[in-house]
């Protein structure tokens, strides 16, 4: 039987985070064995909101040297940036032309970063229909993602759907995959709202480059709550619940087992151990991305990463562009 096609990506905004890698990344690592994965980095994703130019370059080459920090071998897995296949646009336009405002409008995520306001970018407005046609250009079943992505696999899997109805066997729809523990990582100094890139205070994250001295500094300063017991509640005790999530994704111990190791034990106990967990964690990525980020493979790696991408994708931009009648008959 063919090996499942497993498609992902990740912004090279700056400061990935532990959201990203418990999310996301550790998904990649975990397929790479069993399925034919294709990782990318989305800059043109990234130019939806302004970026600056020469520090978009640099983080570009920051994610592709994560992705192998945190485990992804070349040999096994395709590793390029989404600028180099065109293939991306020129999908991401017919698929626009398939999509409509109304569901673009029920984005949360959109409506979150536009804050209402009466006119938005229209690259921010049609993300994640550039986003379904990074997905369907490599005929993609599996999409690892964190939980905030689900409703634009939804709108993904919704299009792919929507032109098979009307030129059958177009598009392969594909599904969503989230971690059991680590699907959403909540903000360490507001536990109800996700962890994030952008966000303002720097102790509402831990990036994976960050120090050991930062990652102590961000851990021991963590929201939590005054009932002072170490329980898995996400409702009432968000801000604990969200330190034993990342305590059991980072040590692979069950959530019941964490509780268990600090039966009795007070908040200070457990972020002190959950410091030395992640830093623990953490080390050894840092070391290969710095290994990794300056060395001259780096450029053959997403070079032929781009080559590979291209030739899997181009099949596909043939069937859709036949199936839609665009360019001269072959
Ligand atoms: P991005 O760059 O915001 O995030 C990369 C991945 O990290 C996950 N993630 C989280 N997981 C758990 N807890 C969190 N707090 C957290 N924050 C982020 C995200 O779900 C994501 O999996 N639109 C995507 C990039 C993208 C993409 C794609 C993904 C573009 N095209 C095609 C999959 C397939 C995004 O902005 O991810």
């Amino acid at each position: 039987m063919a090996k499942e096609r497993v498609f992902s990506g990740v912004q090279p905004t700056g400061n990935i985070h532990l959201g990203n890698y418990l999310g996301a990344l550790k998904q990649f690592v975990e397929l790479q064995d069993e399925a034919e994965c294709l990782y990318c980095v989305v800059d043109m994703h990234a130019i939806t909101v302004p970026q600056d130019p020469k520090e978009l370059r640099e983080h570009v080459l920051d994610v592709a040297s994560l992705y192998m920090a945190v485990g992804l071998d070349p040999k096994k897995a395709i590793l390029f940036v989404q600028s180099e296949v065109s293939g991306h646009a020129e999908l991401g336009w017919i698929l626009n032309c398939s999509s409509y405002t109304g569901e673009l409008s029920r984005m949360t995520q959109f409506k979150a970063k536009n804050k209402g306001r009466e006119s938005a970018p229209t690259g921010l407005f049609t993300y994640p229909v550039l986003m379904a046609a990074d997905i369907l250009l490599y005929d993609t079943n599996v999409v690892p993602v964190g939980n905030d992505q689900k409703q634009h696999i939804e709108l993904c899997r919704d299009l792919a759907l929507r032109v098979n109805h009307r030129f059958p066997d177009t598009f392969v729809v594909p599904e969503g995959r989230f971690m059991k523990s680590g699907a959403r990582i909540m903000s360490l100094d507001d536990p109800t709202s996700k962890m994030s890139k952008s966000a303002e205070n720097i102790h509402s994250r831990i990036s994976l480059l960050d120090t050991d001295a930062k990652i102590k500094k961000s851990i021991m300063r963590a929201t939590t709550d005054s009932d002072m017991t170490i329980r898995f509640d996400p409702e009432n005790k968000p801000g604990v619940s969200n330190l034993l999530t990342i305590y059991s994704a980072l040590s692979g111990m069950s959530i019941p087992e964490v509780e268990a190791k600090f039966d009795g034990a007070g908040y200070g106990d457990l972020k002190k151990s959950l410091v030395t967990v992640t830093q623990e964690a953490l080390t050894p990525i840092r070391d290969r991305f710095d290994q990794i980020r300056h060395s001259s493979e780096l450029d053959d790696i997403l070079d032929d990463g781009a080559a590979r991408a291209r030739a899997l994708a181009e099949p596909v931009l043939d069937r859709v562009k036949e199936h839609f009648g665009i360019g001269r008959l072959k």
